[in-house]
């Protein structure tokens, strides 16, 4: 089959590679129709290739048709249409009773320390053929899926895989009490629709933050406020301080990650980190930490006293320095971490009703064939012609 394959620092290559096949009884192969490339792919694609090897699949945004199915799954059969969470999860442990899928306790990478296993997301997290190919074969499948109805077209359900359950998660774990404002840093596919929610949710006051002409014309067609980075790199703060009776909005939202902008010395080192031998750039990507913290600092800077930080953005080192001296003086929550898909679907199912109030069915911007993988990623790291979500399409 054809998949899209990491092989360096942003070179991504469409390749044949072995179909996949059923290995153990409660495996599932879905022929994949859609899969999308997330922002996490970026941090892949650039800063994270230590935890690579060439020839990894990528991808863990994917929904298709179900083709075969090992002998103890009785949940989904052949024909049915599912969308697969980005995390394998058993559904039984004493995690997944918690919903806490992220952390599953049978699939947790214990050699590197990590939560659950991922798809397509390094050894990190379990080195997993990811969904970007025209087959994937889905570990833990009684309850890895979500089953889908037959009529709309996939673009109607494929932001189940993540973006939905993640900026769900983060506007949950934000907490806007009743009346309140929220602050979204990242006006990525992650930004854009934890916007589109806090609208759902009736919070009173949204502000988004970015520094894209696209992606903030984007969340602002929807009624929400933007303030532009490019015009506020110096006072962001007080601008958004001024907006929010001066105190700060109550909580804050970071859907930046680690390649922020505005982190010039940590840019740097990533850039040198990824040609570096994986042997030097491993325990450095891990121990000294090259995260690029400019969102953060924002939220921690911005958020009001007493105030919530939801970090959605993913981080990765351990030794970045934390303005801890703030973070207790303020008296600042911090809740994050990956989102635990299949908490939040019910919630979210009824947004996807015939009316798409999410704006779900033009959320992306390009849809391309699997073939055209490599230009796409370039693209989207570029930011160029206005991509904000592209989907890939391997039978097109
Ligand atoms: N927690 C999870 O489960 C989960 C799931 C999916 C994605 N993510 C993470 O969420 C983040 C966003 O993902 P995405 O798909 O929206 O990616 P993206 O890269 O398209 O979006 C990031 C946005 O942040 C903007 N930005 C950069 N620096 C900024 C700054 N200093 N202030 C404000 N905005 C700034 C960029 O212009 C861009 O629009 C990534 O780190 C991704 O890995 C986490
Ligand atoms: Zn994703
Ligand atoms: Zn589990």
């Amino acid at each position: 089959m054809k998949a899209v394959t990491w092989q360096g620092f942003r070179d991504i290559s469409v390749e044949d590679v072995a179909d996949p096949i059923i290995k153990e009884p409660n495996d599932a192969i879905i022929k994949v129709t859609s899969t999308n490339i997330c922002g996490s792919d970026l941090h892949l694609y650039e800063t994270m290739g230590a935890f690579m090897s060439p020839g990894d699949v990528l991808g863990h945004e994917a929904m298709g048709i179900v083709l075969e199915v090992g002998r103890e799954i009785r949940q989904i059969r052949p024909g049915d249409r599912v969308v697969v969470p980005f995390q394998i999860a058993c559904g039984e442990c004493w995690m997944c009773d918690r919903s806490l899928y992220t952390q599953c306790e049978k699939t947790q990478v214990r050699g590197e320390g990590s939560g659950a296993a991922l798809f397509g997301y390094s050894k990190l997290y379990g080195q997993i053929p990811g969904g970007q190919a025209e087959y994937l074969r889905v570990p833990e499948a009684q309850f890895t899926h979500i089953l889908i109805p037959e009529g709309p077209p996939d673009d109607r359900f494929v932001y189940l895989s993540d973006v939905l359950p993640t900026a769900w998660q983060a506007v949950e774990y934000a907490g806007v009490p009743d009346g309140g404002s929220l602050l979204v840093l990242g006006l990525g596919p992650i930004g854009d629709m934890a916007c589109r929610i806090a609208q759902q949710k009736w919070i009173d006051t949204v502000i988004a933050v970015d520094l894209v002409d696209e992606r903030l014309a984007r969340v602002r067609s929807r009624g929400i406020q933007v303030v532009d980075l490019r015009e506020h790199e110096d006072d962001l703060p007080e601008v958004v301080r001024e907006l929010t009776d001066g105190r700060g909005p109550d909580s804050v939202i970071d859907a930046v990650g680690m390649e922020a902008h505005g982190s010039p010395g940590a840019a740097f080192a990533q850039r040198v980190a990824a040609h570096l031998p994986d042997a030097v750039t491993e325990p450095l990507m891990k121990k000294a930490g090259l995260d690029r913290l400019a969102a953060l600092y924002t939220a921690i800077e911005t958020v009001r006293r007493g105030g919530t930080i939801s970090l959605s953005g993913v981080y990765g080192g351990m030794a970045d320095p934390l303005p801890m001296m703030s973070l207790f003086d303020k008296q600042i929550q911090l809740r994050m971490g990956q989102a635990n898909v299949k908490r939040w679907i019910p919630d979210i199912m009824p947004f996807l009703t015939d009316e798409d109030p999410l704006g779900v069915d033009e959320f992306a911007t390009h849809r391309l064939p699997l073939g055209q993988a490599p230009e796409a990623y370039d693209m989207f790291q570029r930011k160029a012609d206005g991509a904000v979500k592209i989907m890939l399409k391997p039978w097109v």
